[in-house]
Order: structure tokens, then sequence, then C-alpha cells
């Protein structure tokens, strides 16, 4: 009876949960969705190709996976059938190797656009949501209104959906938020027509069987613990528990069948849209992080906010994630930097604090410590005995204060660009 291992993104999103899954998928059979839906960008690189993907898991390349989108997504039928498209144009058998769980809820066109209305409505303080419409979609699942992807067979769901939509109208309205979902609902419903093809499945019960008959399992992570909706910087936060605990709600697997939980940060920081962020860079070292790091959402292509490693959300993380392994990306963005700094500690309204904090939103201003830069280039080096000593004293800083080992270093996008330990 096999357990099953999960990817996290520890900061938030955009670590390259993409990359890591795509990278660790050979050593798996199953590759799971369990929460989030369309906000989700997930690049993988190989073969001089780049994919993006947003509902689909990232095992979907790998001949012989069994691909799963779990109770805990949410699905957009016209951006997942878009996906699908293009992979499918690639030569790619999606239908051979996806499977839908029948438990995820539908984003209907008018979620998305109240997601956008919600939006307009708040103005200077709105959450810089990727407007996919998560948010709604979420607000019917827990108020027990939504559609499911196991109600598109039925006969009644055209009638449901045109009740659903009625209330959203009215709810528009409210919001004095006119629009036009004609071309959109037209897409939307060749996008139901299209996931018939698909085995839609009652996934709690094929997942435990898989996990029964030995198959090895991975549950791949959206966004970042820092954007949970209970424990993140609340309320810029997505509508899902991103946490390790959403592999059980979001899969319908117990606590006792998680295994190895392997947590992914940044070697530095990054977020897409408001709310806190201790560690951010207003000046020249925040930009070349972006710029170097090609910083830009792969959802919306919005420029990320960027910063220095903030140790005290980062063990945060570690803490409610139980996670056995650590693997840092990106550190090759820092090649050229002379001097890097991480946060160690917070001081919230003058008071020096290691816990992140309930109130976030006055100042904190983060106590540093310094490390001496690399300054070499680390994207061509495959062993961790090549690295260069100041990188090595960086990973063994972060291994002392989170107790966690540094498994895996990515020195740069592509697939081979990984260092195992
Ligand atoms: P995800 O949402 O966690 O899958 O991450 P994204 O795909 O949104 O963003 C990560 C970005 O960093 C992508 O463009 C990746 O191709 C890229 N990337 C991943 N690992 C590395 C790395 O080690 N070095 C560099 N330079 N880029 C990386
Ligand atoms: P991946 O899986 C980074 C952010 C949005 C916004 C907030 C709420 O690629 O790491 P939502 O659309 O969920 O209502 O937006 O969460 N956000 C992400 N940021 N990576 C993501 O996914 C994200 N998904 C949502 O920018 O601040
Ligand atoms: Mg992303």
């Amino acid at each position: 009876m096999k357990k099953v291992d999960v990817v996290l993104g520890l900061q938030w999103g955009d670590e390259g949960k993409g990359k890591v899954v795509d990278v660790l998928t050979p050593a798996y059979r199953v590759i799971a969705r369990f929460q989030g839906g369309p906000n989700a960008g997930h690049s993988l690189h190989f073969e001089g190709k780049k994919y993006v993907l947003h509902t689909i898991p990232s095992g979907i390349f790998r001949d012989g996976s069994v691909n799963v989108i779990g109770n805990g997504v949410v699905i957009d039928p016209v951006i997942l059938s878009e996906e699908i498209a293009g992979l499918e144009a690639d030569g790619i058998d999606v239908q051979g190797k996806l499977l839908i769980s029948k438990k995820a809820h539908l984003i209907l066109p008018t979620h998305r656009a109240i997601d956008a209305a919600s939006e307009a409505a708040k103005g200077k303080t709105k959450i810089g949501s990727t407007l996919k419409g998560i948010g709604p979609t979420y607000m019917d699942k827990t108020g027990r209104n939504g559609l499911r992807i196991g109600d598109i067979v039925s006969p009644e769901f055209g009638e449901r959906y045109g009740r659903l939509k009625e209330k959203h109208l009215g709810l528009l309205r409210q919001y004095d938020y006119p629009v036009d979902l004609t071309d959109y609902e037209k897409k939307w419903f060749e996008g139901i027509e299209n996931l018939k093809r698909f085995r839609l499945i009652d996934s709690e019960h094929a997942v435990n069987r898989l996990l029964d008959e030995d198959n090895t399992m991975l549950a791949e992570g959206a966004q970042g613990s820092m954007l949970d909706i209970d424990f993140g910087t609340y309320p810029f936060v997505t509508s899902s528990n991103t946490l390790c605990a959403g592999v059980c709600t979001g899969l319908g697997v117990a606590p006792s069948r998680i295994g190895n939980v392997y947590g992914i940060f940044k070697a530095y920081c990054t977020r897409v849209g408001s709310g806190p962020f201790p560690t951010e860079l207003f000046d020249e070292d925040g930009e070349r992080m972006r710029q170097i790091g090609m910083e830009f959402g792969a959802t919306t292509g919005r420029p990320r906010r960027c910063g220095w490693l903030d140790m005290v959300a980062l063990k945060y993380s570690v803490m409610m994630n139980g996670v056995t392994s650590l693997i840092m990306m990106k550190a090759d963005v820092l090649n050229d930097f002379d001097r890097l700094k991480v946060a160690v500690a917070y001081r919230v309204n003058g008071e020096r604090t290691t816990e992140f904090p309930f109130e976030t939103a006055g100042e904190i201003v983060p106590e540093y410590r310094e490390f001496e830069g690399w300054k070499c280039d680390i994207n061509s080096m495959r062993s961790y005995d090549e690295f260069p000593r100041q990188l090595k004293e960086y990973v063994e800083f972060i291994e002392r204060e989170t107790g966690v080992p540094v498994k895996i270093i990515s020195v740069g996008p592509d697939r081979e660009e990984t260092i195992v330990r």
C-alpha cells in the first residue's frame, strides 16, 4: 500500500512547482491536482520547448502516467478545453491519461464576471485576483449552490445552470456591473460537450484504489502556503486550502496516507497581486531579480513583485505543511549579486517577532542577515560538490533554520538544470 507524496509551494505561488513535478514524475505513476484552478500557471521546459499548464497536472507529458483532476479543483471548461486542444495538437494523448473528478466544481461565465465586479468595487483594496472566477466559485461551493462536473450529464443540467446564472445576474445588477456573456457562454457549453469524452470519475475511490494497488502518486499543489485561505495573508489570498491538509479534502485521502512532503521555495521571494510582502524590494536589486528571473505571471503576464528570502514566512509554511524535504529554485537568478539578504525576524509596531503575525496591514520591518554572493555562473553545475562555498553556506543556513534538508536545487528552468543531493 503506497502513500501519496506532495509537492507544495511555500511562498506566494510561482515557486516552480510545474518544473519540479516534471522532474519528479519519472518516479510516479499518478499525478493529481487537489485544489485551485486556472488561476495557476505551471511552466515546464524540456527538449527546447516551454509549456504552461493551468488545470491539467504536470505529469501529462510522461508516457504511462495517470493524471487526476481532484474534487478540490475548480474547472473552467473553456480554459480546460483550450489547454487540452493545445496538448493534443502536440500529439499528447490527453484522453488516455486524464481523469476528472465528478465532484470538481464548475466555474461559470458569471463567476468570472462576479470576480471582475467584486474587484472593481474594491478599487484600491482589490485582491489582484487572476479574474478566473476562483473566489465566486468556491463561494458557491461552500454556499451549497455550485454545479459539479458530474452534473453535466444530468438532463436537468441546463435548467440548473439557468437558475444559478439568474442568481448571479441579480448580484451583478447590485454591483451595477453590466456584462455581455454571449460569446463566453457559447464557448463554455462547447467546452462542457468536449469534457463528456473524458473519463469523469469518482476520484476518491479511484485514488484510494490506485494507492491500495501500490501505485506511486504525487499530489501537485497550486498557489502557495502564504496564499492559503486560512493561514495566508488574508484577505489577500486565494479561496482554497493550499496547504498539505488540502490534499486530504481535495482528493479524499486520509491524513495517514500522506507520505513525503516536498516544500518548494525560490532562493528569493516573489508575489503577484496585492497584499503584504515584508521583504519586498523597490530598488535596483528587485528590478534585477524581475529581469533575470523573468518574473512575469504565467497566467496573467503581470510583473511579479520581488524581494529577499523571508525565513519568518518560510518557517511558518514548513511548520504547517510538515515539510520533509525542501527544494530550492532559481538560485541562478542571484549569480551576479554581491551580497544577499535573508529576513530572520520582523519588527511589528516596534516589537521583534520570529512568528508570522496576525496583523499585517501596518508596517513590518524585516531584520536581515547578510550573506556573501557567489558571483559565478551556477547554471551548468550538476552536483552539489561543484557549488561555490557561498552558495553552500546559504543552503546550509536554510537547513539549520528550518531543520529540513534541501534535497533538490534548481539552477535553471530546464528539466536538466537540476541537482538532486
Ligand atoms: P509554478 O506556478 O510554481 O509552477 O511556477 P511558474 O511556472 O509560474 O513560475 C516559475 C518560473 O520560473 C517559470 O518561468 C519557470 O520556467 C522558471 N524556473 C523554474 N525553475 C527555475 C530555475 O531554477 N531557474 C530559473 N532561472 N528559472 C526557473
Ligand atoms: P501558481 O499555481 C501566484 C494570487 C493572485 C491574487 C490572489 C487571489 O501558478 O503558483 P485568485 O485568482 O486565486 O482569486 O487570486 O492569489 N494567485 C497566484 N499567485 N501564483 C499562482 O498560482 C496564483 N494563483 C492565484 O495573483 O493575488
Ligand atoms: Mg505559476
